[in-house]
């Protein structure tokens, strides 16, 4: 195995030579930073920043970024880029450049892949593939759904070997499904306990899609109805809260860092608050779907807003924004989960496969409501911190990625503009605010 270091450049070029310089110079942008935004010129020199303040050198390209703000390369710390297995619905390739496009530089990647990220080969296999993109930064969380998958991980945090201890520093957690969703990837119940134990001694943060199979089962049998928007009653409000509820308590009894992706609901944000007051070592996200689209989007929609946890009410959405505001919801991610349109559209509308794409839509979704600095917090700060990814932002000696957006452009958002493969944006024709005008 080889896996290139993280954060690493070449020196020297493969013909031993040493390549030539280039430079960068960004010129007046307001950069913004955990404190607010700061007008400042940034020098970036063969992709390792090397000024940043009044900057009066030359450069091989000056960017004249005046009204435009700066943003280090955004982390979205959930996606699923579907390699290996389902590349006819996207690839790492294709789905890192609808990323970098959006001014996202690195994600975090599902096991839900065809082999699952549930052995060593599987996650070698995707951090090498990964290691040919250039246009992201893609990490992997591995799965668990049986005992032989944790005896993996622990082997992989405890092992002493070179090529294992270069492997880790590719995975940034663990992914439970508590209940099925895409791919199939629901734990075995009584192996939960035991997870959230093992996690704990050993400093692994888990992320889980919180559902509880009993509620979402009994709701699916009591289910008469063939329209997609039963998808949202089959899979209740109550069955995402009692999920929560459940694994804080394993928190509590051991400590684990634990993460709560995609929140969708107002009850599950509550068991979250109430959480943190007590001093629980938990954080959570909401994906940009669950922030502005509800039920009423299924007429409009149909499985085109399909994905699990479903779509809720126009007052979880507001439940949601506020948790952004108050800070009890710590990060956005997109939950990037393209299928093809033909898939969306075949067969009976519930049995459509559940996610939609985001990746390159976040930033725009966010802008036109939040200020530049909570995006900061929610797609750079908290998830590089809580998922450990090292990334040192816009400071003299970082290789940091660097996004210059247009704040003021007034867009609408069009699928015939984005790079996802799968070609279609639940989003489509929505009105948004700023514009990714360059990622250098
Ligand atoms: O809507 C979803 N799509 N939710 C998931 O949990 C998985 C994802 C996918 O992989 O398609
Ligand atoms: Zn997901």
């Amino acid at each position: 195995m080889f896996f290139p270091a993280i954060s690493g450049w070449d020196f020297f070029a493969l013909d031993g030579s040493i390549p030539a310089m280039t430079s960068i110079l960004i010129k007046g942008g307001s950069i913004i930073t955990e404190n607010g935004p700061v007008r400042a010129d940034i020098l970036k020199v063969d992709g390792v920043i090397t000024k940043v303040g009044v900057v009066e050198d030359t450069a091989d390209e000056v960017i004249q970024a005046l009204g435009y703000i700066i943003f280090p390369g955004l982390i979205d710390c959930h996606v699923h880029f579907r390699e290996p297995g389902y590349e006819h619905k996207a690839t790492m390739k294709s789905e890192a450049a609808s990323a970098r496009a959006g001014g996202v530089t690195c994600v975090c990647d599902m096991p839900n892949t065809d082999p699952p990220t549930v052995t060593i080969s599987a996650l070698s296999d995707k951090v090498r593939r990964a290691s040919e993109v250039t246009d992201c930064d893609i990490r992997f969380f591995f799965g668990v759904t049986s005992a032989i998958h944790l005896a993996t991980l622990k082997d992989l945090w405890v092992s002493t070997s070179d090529e294992l201890i270069a492997l880790k520093a590719y995975c940034c957690g663990v992914k439970l499904y508590f209940d099925h969703s895409t791919g199939d990837q629901k734990i075995e119940e009584e192996l939960i306990e035991t997870v959230f134990e093992a996690c704990a001694e050993l400093n692994i943060p888990i992320i889980a899609h919180c559902e509880d199979p009993q509620v979402n089962t009994e709701a699916a049998k009591a289910n008469i109805d063939e329209d997609v928007a039963a998808h949202s009653i089959i899979r209740p409000t109550k069955s995402e809260a009692k999920s929560i509820k459940k694994a804080l308590a394993l928190v509590a009894q051991f400590g684990t860092a634990f993460h709560v992706a995609h929140l969708s609901s107002k009850r599950g944000l509550e068991f979250v608050a109430k959480a943190k007051e007590e001093g629980l070592p938990v954080t959570c996200e909401v994906a940009p779907h669950h922030l502005v689209l509800s039920t009423l989007d299924y007429k409009k929609l149909g499985t085109l807003c399909k994905m699990n946890p479903p779509v809720r009410s126009v007052s979880d959405n507001e439940a949601l924004w506020q948790g952004i505001e108050d800070g009890t919801i710590d990060c956005v991610a997109t939950d990037h989960a393209p299928h093809t349109l033909e898939e969306k559209q075949a067969g009976k509308p519930l049995d459509a496969p559940s996610g939609v794409p985001g990746v390159e839509t976040a930033l725009s979704i966010l802008l036109t409501r939040l200020q530049p600095e909570t995006i900061h917090k929610l797609m750079f700060e908290n998830p590089n911190r809580i998922f450990d990814l090292g990334k040192q932002g816009l400071v003299v000696g970082s290789d940091a990625d660097i996004v210059i957006v247009d704040p003021t452009v007034k867009r609408q958002i069009h699928a015939a503009d984005l790079h996802s493969k799968c070609d279609w944006t639940p989003f489509e024709g929505k009105e948004v605010r700023g514009e990714v005008i360059r990622v250098v």
